[in-house]
Formats: structure tokens, sequence, C-alpha cells
């Protein structure tokens, strides 16, 4: 338990997902985590469902807290910062899961040597099986590097990476859920092709993906490797596999997360400027 006080700053669908998972992984109570946002009909859906704090005025929310946790969108990371500065001192820590947003950036706003983590998180934290990315500003310390870990750790797995690794980490792990998403929705639609009722062929596609993923992360065992055990010599999976070979499958995913970094550079330099 952190047992610390935590405001959400805009409690859209991360910030929910973070709340869902603070308040499972019982990190505080929900007494002490705030959730902001703009709409209060919004809000008060969030206080029925987890029993937090709500309200719509950011500053209020982050002079009661320890923690500022930003979830709004790099648009606004400014405007919102600025609101806060007056009530923001540098016994609290700030964490931000706002794309492209340096952790320089959020400093010179803030200016009062607060310390700052960067994180990139993705959407499968909704349901506790998120990938983030952190990596911490200049004024971080070591007992906030855990405080951080834990509660990314409330939705899934955590890595901790250098601040210059961020916009790669956005094109594997932010972007990826989008890339797998079309994966089952074609291998969905390969089985309706070849007779399969939609409906089995969607729990099987959505299975197949799941134990295939669970897989290869509990026997740490190489992709490849796990690959040629169901690769019978003659037999089906050679075949498709051949067919995802020549129409280049693999070099598509690369140039896929290559493509969505650069862009993620790009963005992250507009957005900084
Ligand atoms: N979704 C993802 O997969 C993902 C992955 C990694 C990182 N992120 C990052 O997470 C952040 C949030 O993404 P999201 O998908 O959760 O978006 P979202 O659902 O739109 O949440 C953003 C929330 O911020 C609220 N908001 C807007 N202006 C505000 C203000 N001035 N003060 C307080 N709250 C304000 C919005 O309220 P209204 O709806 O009332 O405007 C909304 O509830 C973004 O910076 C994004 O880059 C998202």
């Amino acid at each position: 338990m952190l047992n610390k006080t935590i405001a959400i700053i805009g409690a859209g669908n991360m910030g929910t997902s973070l709340i869902r998972g603070i308040l499972n992984a019982q990190l505080t109570s929900a007494k002490k985590i705030y959730a902001s946002g703009t709409r209060m009909e919004k809000l008060e859906k969030l206080k029925t469902e987890f029993g937090v704090h709500i309200t719509t005025n950011n500053k209020d929310a982050a002079k009661r807290v320890d923690i500022v946790v930003l979830c709004v969108k790099a648009a606004v990371i400014r405007k919102v910062l600025e609101e806060m500065h007056d009530v923001l001192h540098k016994d609290q820590f700030i964490i931000s899961i706002a794309a492209g947003v340096t952790t320089e950036s959020m400093e010179k706003i803030v200016g009062k040597n607060i310390p700052i983590v960067r994180s990139m998180p993705n959407i499968a934290s909704t349901v506790g099986l998120g990938s983030t990315a952190i990596s911490f500003g200049k004024y971080v310390h070591e007992k906030q590097h855990d405080i951080a870990i834990k509660i990314f750790e409330a939705v899934g797995d955590v890595v901790v990476v250098g601040e210059q690794h961020l916009d790669a980490v956005t094109g594997l792990s932010g972007s990826g859920p989008a890339y797998i998403y079309m994966v089952i929705e074609a291998l969905i639609d390969g089985g309706v092709k070849m007779g399969l009722p939609r409906d089995i062929s969607t729990k099987l596609a959505i299975q197949t993906v799941l134990g295939s993923a669970k897989l290869v992360k509990e026997s740490n065992v190489h992709p490849a490797i796990l690959r040629d055990q169901v690769t019978t010599p003659g037999g089906t999976t050679i075949n498709a596999i051949h067919e995802l070979e020549s129409h280049g499958l693999r070099s598509m995913l690369i140039d896929a997360v290559a493509t969505a970094t650069i862009r993620s550079r790009e963005l992250s330099e507009l957005i900084n400027k």
C-alpha cells in the first residue's frame, strides 16, 4: 500500500483505468483519490463506481495530493500545468502519460524543480494487461521511481527506459494494440471466408492471439522456436507461413513500428517547440 493521495487530472479512458488499477491493487483508498475533468456528469459516474472525490477544478485537486497524474491530451498539458502552477510544490511529484510531451518541457512550465515522471502506457491497461514504459526527469528521487513503477504495475507490466526511447515505445506498444486488432479482424474474416460462423471464428481468433501471447510470455521461449514447434514438415502451418512470408508480414510489422516511431518523434518536436 502506498497510502498516498493522488490526483488524476483528466479522468478519461486512461485516467479511469489507472483509478481502477490503483484501487484493485489497494495502493491507496478511494478517499485519497481526486479525479478531475471538464464534465461533471462524467465525473459523477466515477464517483458512483469508485467512490473517489471529483472536481472540475484541477488546481483544487492538485493542492490536496502527493502525486499528480496528468492524463489529459498533450494539447492541453501546458494549460493544465499553468492552471495548477501556484499550488504545485517540490514535495509532490508529477506523472504524465501524455504522448510526446518531454519531461524537460514540463519542468520548464512548472519551474520549481518538481520531480516529473513521463510514461507511455497502452490501452490494455483497461484490463490490467497494459505495457507501460516510464522514464524519469532530472529531479525524480529513487523512492519516487518505486512509487511510479508500483502505480503502473497496478495496470500491467512496466519497463524503465531512457526518455529517448519513448518514441519507439509509442511505435511498438503504445500503438501496438491497433496492429493486433487488425490481425484479429483478419483472422476472423479468414475463418468466415472458409465457412466458419462469425461468432465461432471470432472466439477462435481472439483466443488464438491471447493464448499464443501467454505461451511466449510464460515459456520464455523465443517465438521463432515456438513457431517451429508447431510447423509439421509438409503440413498446413508451413504452407500458411510461406504465404505470410511471401506477402512480407514481418517486414510490414517492422515497418509499421518504425513509421509510428518516426511520426511520434515528429509530433513530439511540434508539441515541445
Ligand atoms: N488511449 C491510449 O491508448 C493511450 C496510450 C498511451 C498514452 N495515452 C495518453 O493518455 C492521455 C489521455 O488519453 P485518453 O485516451 O485517456 O483520452 P480521453 O479519454 O479523452 O481522456 C482525457 C480526459 O481529459 C479530460 N480533459 C480535457 N481537458 C481537460 C482539462 N483542461 N482539465 C481536466 N481534464 C480535461 C477530458 O474530458 P472531456 O472528455 O470532458 O473533454 C477526458 O476525460 C493522452 O495524453 C494520451 O496521449 C493514451
